[in-house]
């Protein structure tokens, strides 16, 4: 564990909201962590655009651009590595990552996911909880490890899913706690204050 003042390298294909509260923390001193890097494998995606407005290295690294999953992964390895990143944040990036890629980073790769793992995996969680008809829904903040969606849970946050709620309605406010649940997750993380047992994640309280 690298202690305070992780070197984060985002890794993002769409909007960028995760990324935006992510900056926003590190803005204001909530967070003692810093961006290394933004990369993404869609140059269209917004998220790249905040990036550069914001003045972060933006790298856009499509994987149309390459020959197999194999050359665009040690592409965009390469990028994080140069970059001297210490933890890579998936915030909204859309590719499977291998296991190659996966034993790169171990323990070092942290993704967002909008329900409450381990229900509803996969793509499309929300509508996957409205259809299911579940009461609470939420988000998980989780280490990456080979299984889909199914690493060491950091920080959970939950929501009440109202009668009214359409699968759109829903991802709005559990967007709300993304934002919080990735802050909190990163600042457990990049304090260093934390011990992996098996599944869990146990955050201690670190000796001055
Ligand atoms: C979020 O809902 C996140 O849970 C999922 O992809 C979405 C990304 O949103 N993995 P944004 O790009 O951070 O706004």
């Amino acid at each position: 564990m690298s202690g305070s003042g992780s070197r984060i390298a985002v890794l993002l294909s769409g909007r960028g909201s995760n990324f935006a509260a992510i900056h926003e923390a590190i803005r204001s001193g909530e967070l003692a962590a810093s961006i290394a890097v933004v990369i993404s494998n869609r140059e269209d995606a917004p998220g790249l655009e905040l990036a550069r407005s914001w003045g972060y290295p933006a790298i856009s690294l499509s994987h149309r651009a390459f020959p197999s999953r194999e050359a665009h992964e040690a592409a965009v390895i390469a990028e994080i590595e140069r970059s001297t990143a210490d933890l890579v944040v998936l915030a909204g990036y859309m590719r499977l990552l291998s296991d190659a890629f996966i034993e790169r980073f171990p323990n070092r790769i942290l993704n967002i996911h909008p329900s409450l793992l381990p229900a509803f995996p996969g793509t499309d969680a929300q509508a996957q909880a409205i259809a299911h008809g579940v009461k609470i829904a939420g988000c998980t903040v989780h280490f990456v490890d080979s299984t889909l969606d199914g690493g060491p849970i950091i920080v959970q946050r939950a929501v009440i899913v109202e009668p009214s709620d359409t699968a759109e309605s829903l991802a709005a406010r559990i967007l709300e706690q993304e934002h919080r649940a990735y802050v909190d997750a990163l600042g457990i993380i990049a304090s260093g204050s934390y011990r992996i047992e098996g599944r869990r994640v146990i955050t201690t309280v670190k000796s001055e």
